[in-house]
């Protein structure tokens, strides 16, 4: 079956730092996959390739840049915190932060970022980087490690939820942690992508399953565990999930894809971003 797409890159040979180099040829395919499994190969899978993201796409993301996702889109340009001058002072959560790099611009904004992410290797890059005056947490978005009320604003650029099985779980994880009034703004695969096969030319122009079909996309090694999973979730789940968790949704952003932007991320390309939609924004409101 074809992939519907991937956040990440495509598994192939690679200098894996924190586990031995697999030895099978992962299997792509659409099963079930429950939150224990899919945190488990989540987790593997970005220690693992972790590297290799960083090289492939930290240029793109710039060390202390807001990027929403491959479109481009920067927080600078869109402020779905609000307005950039009044970050400062503000605790701010980074969900699935990789190298921490939205956290990095938001400490220059003056704001308290804390940057947590399931993957060690991720957050060894977060170091690399460096000028990281601000904590680096490595914990799974579905137990937040922190006291109820304990931020001003939370934010996720594709981190954990396109992975995570049961996203109600980390949305209300999110939810707890924020105090009244708090933000929550997170960015996912447009769910309409799923539809179509993950390829940056004009074989990624034709549908190819169904929008409709909820089945994670799996790749599973010889053994038929899960290495890699992607949860696929459609636009109206996306609604029900946020309203159901408690927040208020105030925005639905779809960027377009800019004339500047000449690169590709995978199946994300200027052709098909100026086509259809491949990032979904959700700028949600805690009561
Ligand atoms: C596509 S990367 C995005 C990272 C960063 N926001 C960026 O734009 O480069 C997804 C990140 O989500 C993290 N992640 C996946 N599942 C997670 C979970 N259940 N809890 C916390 N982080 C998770 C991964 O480790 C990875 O660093």
């Amino acid at each position: 079956m074809t992939p519907p797409r991937r956040v990440g890159r495509k598994i192939t040979t690679r200098e894996p730092i924190i586990q031995e180099p697999e030895q099978f040829e992962p299997e792509a395919t659409r099963r079930p996959a429950g939150v224990t499994e899919s945190s488990r190969a989540s987790r593997g899978w970005w220690d693992r390739n972790a590297d290799e993201y960083q090289t492939e796409h930290g240029t793109f993301l710039g060390d202390d840049r807001f990027v929403w996702g491959p479109e481009g889109l920067d927080e600078v340009e869109a402020e779905l915190l609000g307005p950039p001058e009044e970050l400062k002072g503000k605790d701010v959560l980074e969900i699935g932060a990789g190298a921490a790099q939205c956290s990095r611009w938001l400490a220059g904004r003056g704001a308290r970022p804390v940057a947590l992410d399931l993957s060690h290797r991720q957050l060894q890059h977060a170091l690399r980087i460096g000028g990281a005056r601000f904590p680096l947490v490595q914990a799974d978005a579905g137990a937040l490690p922190f006291r109820d009320a304990s931020f001003d604003l939370a934010c996720s650029a594709y981190g954990a939820l396109p992975f995570v099985a049961d996203p109600v779980l980390v949305l209300r994880e999110v939810h707890r942690v924020l105090r009244p009034g708090g933000r929550f703004v997170f960015s996912v695969t447009h769910p309409i992508r799923w539809a179509f096969p993950d390829e940056p030319g004009p074989e990624g122009l034709t549908v190819a399953a169904s929008y409709f079909d909820r089945t994670p996309y799996v790749e599973q090694d010889e053994r038929g565990r899960a290495v890699y999973v992607e949860h696929h979730r459609t636009l109206g789940d996306r609604v029900r999930d946020v309203v159901a968790s408690g927040f208020r949704l105030v925005d639905l952003v779809e960027p377009e894809w800019p004339a500047w932007n000449t690169s590709e991320w995978g199946g994300w390309s200027p052709l098909r971003g100026g086509l259809i939609p491949g990032t979904a924004i959700f700028v949600c409101e805690r009561g």
